[in-house]
């Protein structure tokens, strides 16, 4: 797309979206590019497909030689969200369709111990910062900011309360058959806060020149239209 004014080729940049589990980044992030027309990666859903193949591999999860070597030798895809996905990046892992199974419990649980793995981070981050090579994206995940695109144009760390996402993540399993309790939920995510802002490699961490953003009084649609507004002054720079 080219500038209005100028007729040059209008600036494509690189929009990092990090925070908490369940803060609204993919619907946000998805949004977001699609408006721009940019490509949304969803870097949680790697570190899931690495966790879903380690699990189906029956991998001891401390042996992490094993379980890098799996996850170097796996074909992990994300594909634009379709009908079958309710709405989310599908997820294929060497051929197979995983998106459902991704997104469970059981995978949920084990994801912070995989994540946590140096050697299966060096090995995502390079395929995220290759997929990010010619800007015109918008990535979210808990590190975008710090290592992955540190040079993003445009950062944002978005948050809410615990109680506030999980009753999100109540409402999304909901629509996905899937049952359980809010303070269930609640415990979930304040351990894989914990976890995840607590692990040696890449803790999740507000880069220093990104935006907060504390989504509890405010809809998705004001959010929405306030990073778009960001997104704007920073490709006219
Ligand atoms: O965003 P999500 O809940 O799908 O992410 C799943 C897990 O992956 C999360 O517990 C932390 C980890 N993750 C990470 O360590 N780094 C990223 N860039 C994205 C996710």
């Amino acid at each position: 797309m080219n500038d209005e004014q100028t007729g040059a080729p209008r600036k494509r940049i690189k929009v990092a979206i990090d925070g908490p589990a369940g803060a609204g980044k993919s619907t946000l992030a998805k949004r977001v590019a699609d408006k721009l027309n940019y490509l949304y990666i969803d870097t949680g859903a790697m570190y899931r497909a690495a966790t879903w193949v380690a699990l189906e591999q029956r991998a001891d999860l401390n042996d992490h030689n094993r379980v890098i070597e799996l996850v170097r030798h796996a074909i992990i895809e994300l594909k634009a969200p379709d009908e079958s996905s309710q709405g989310r990046v599908r997820v294929i892992v060497n051929g197979a369709d995983v998106s459902f199974i991704v997104r469970s419990r059981i995978i949920t649980k084990f994801v912070s111990a995989v994540s946590a793995i140096a050697g299966v981070r060096k090995i995502l981050v390079e395929k995220q910062q290759k997929l990010a090579k010619e800007g015109g994206v918008v990535m979210d995940g808990r590190d975008i900011g710090t290592v992955v695109l540190a040079d993003a144009e445009l950062k944002i760390f978005l948050t809410a309360s615990a109680e506030v996402r999980a009753e999100r993540r109540l409402k999304d399993m909901r629509e996905m058959g899937q049952m359980q309790d809010l303070q269930t939920i609640i415990a979930d995510i304040k351990e894989r806060d914990h976890l995840d802002s607590t692990r040696e490699t890449s803790p999740m961490k507000q880069a220093d020149d990104a935006i907060l953003i504390d989504t509890d009084n405010y809809s998705l649609d004001q959010v929405t239209d306030k990073v778009l507004e960001l997104c704007v002054s920073k490709i006219a720079e």
